[in-house]
C-alpha cells in the first residue's frame, strides 16, 4: 500500500497511551485509504476501543499522530473532528434515553450545522431537519417508533438507531464499536446489510468480533494484541497468516 499520505482518508503514526502503568496502545501505527472497509480485531483488552478513543478525540495520545485526508488533527476537539467529517457509534450506547427518536436524531443531525447555537430561530427553519431525521429512521426501519422515547426501545433497536445517527451526519470517515455485539441473528442480519449499503464516499473503520459476519464486510484487517498491530493488510492473507491464528483463533 504505497500511497501518499495526503490522500489517505486516515492516518496513524506511533501512537501511545498508557492508563498508569498499563500501556494501552503501543506504537499503533495505520494507513487507510479513503472509500477502505478496515476490521480492527484482537482480544478483549487489546486496545482496540482505546485506538477509537484517540482517532475520535475523546482521549489524547500521550504520544503519535492522528492525520485525516493529510490534515492533523491530533489536538482537534471531538467536536472539531466531526467537523471534518468523523462521526462515530460508542461500544456502550451514550443516546438520551429520556428523549423520542425523532429528537435525539433531529439533534445529531444540528450538532453539525454551522447556526448550531442559534436557537432563537423559529423552529420553521429547522423543519428540513425533521423531514431528514425522519429519512434516517426509516432507513432502519424505525419510523413507526419516531415519537416513542428511546428508553422505550429494546437493545437491537437502540444500536440501530445509533448506527443511522451516525450515517445520518454523511461521515467521511466513520468508526463503528462492535455494532453487531449483543444482536439478534436476525437484527445482526439488519445491521449488516445497513453497513454493506453505506457508500463508498465514507470510509468505514469497524471493531467486531463476530468474525463471521464482519468478514464478509472487510476489505483489509489490522490485529492488535496488547495495545501493538501484530498483522495489518489485505483480509485473505491476515486471516491465513499464522500470528493472526496464534493470538486471535487460539488455534
Ligand atoms: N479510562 C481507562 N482507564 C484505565 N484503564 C483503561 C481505560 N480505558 C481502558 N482501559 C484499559 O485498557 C485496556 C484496553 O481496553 P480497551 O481499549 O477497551 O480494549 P478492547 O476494546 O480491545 O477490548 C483494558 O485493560 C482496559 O481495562
Ligand atoms: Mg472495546
Amino acid at each position: 500500500m504505497n500511497v501518499p499520505s495526503s490522500s489517505l482518508a486516515l492516518e496513524v503514526t506511533d501512537l501511545n497511551k498508557a492508563f498508569g502503568g498499563l500501556k494501552v496502545t503501543q506504537g499503533v501505527s495505520l494507513s487507510i485509504r479513503p472509500g477502505e472497509r478496515r476490521l480492527i480485531i484482537g482480544p478483549n483488552g487489546a486496545g482496540k476501543t482505546t485506538l477509537f478513543n484517540q482517532i475520535s478525540g475523546d482521549l489524547r495520545p500521550n504520544s503519535g499522530r492522528i492525520r485525516m485526508f493529510g490534515e492533523d488533527v491530533t489536538r482537534l476537539s471531538p467536536y472539531q473532528r466531526a467537523h471534518r467529517g468523523l462521526s462515530r457509534t460508542y461500544q456502550i450506547i451514550t443516546l438520551f434515553g429520556g428523549d423520542t427518536l425523532e429528537h435525539n436524531v433531529t439533534l445529531g443531525l444540528l450538532g453539525l450545522l454551522p447556526s448550531r447555537w442559534q436557537m432563537w430561530r423559529p423552529l420553521s427553519s429547522y423543519r428540513h431537519l425533521v423531514t431528514e431525521a425522519h429519512r434516517t429512521l426509516d432507513s432502519v426501519g424505525l419510523l413507526h417508533l419516531a415519537g416513542h422515547s428511546v428508553s422505550e426501545l429494546a437493545y437491537g433497536e437502540k444500536r440501530r438507531l445509533e448506527l443511522a445517527m451516525a450515517l445520518a451526519q454523511k461521515p467521511r470517515v466513520l468508526l463503528l464499536d462492535e455494532p453487531l455485539a449483543g444482536l439478534s441473528d436476525g437484527e445482526r442480519a439488519t445491521v449488516k446489510a445497513l453497513v454493506a449499503s453505506i457508500s463508498k464516499d465514507t470510509t468505514v473503520v469497524m471493531i467486531e468480533h463476530d468474525m463471521d459476519t464482519a468478514l464478509d464486510l472487510a476489505e483489509t484487517v489490522t490485529l492488535l494484541n496488547y495495545g501493538r498491530v501484530i498483522v495489518d493488510g489485505e483480509r485473505d492473507q491476515v486471516i491465513a497468516d499464522e500470528r493472526t491464528r496464534e493470538v486471535y483463533l487460539g488455534a
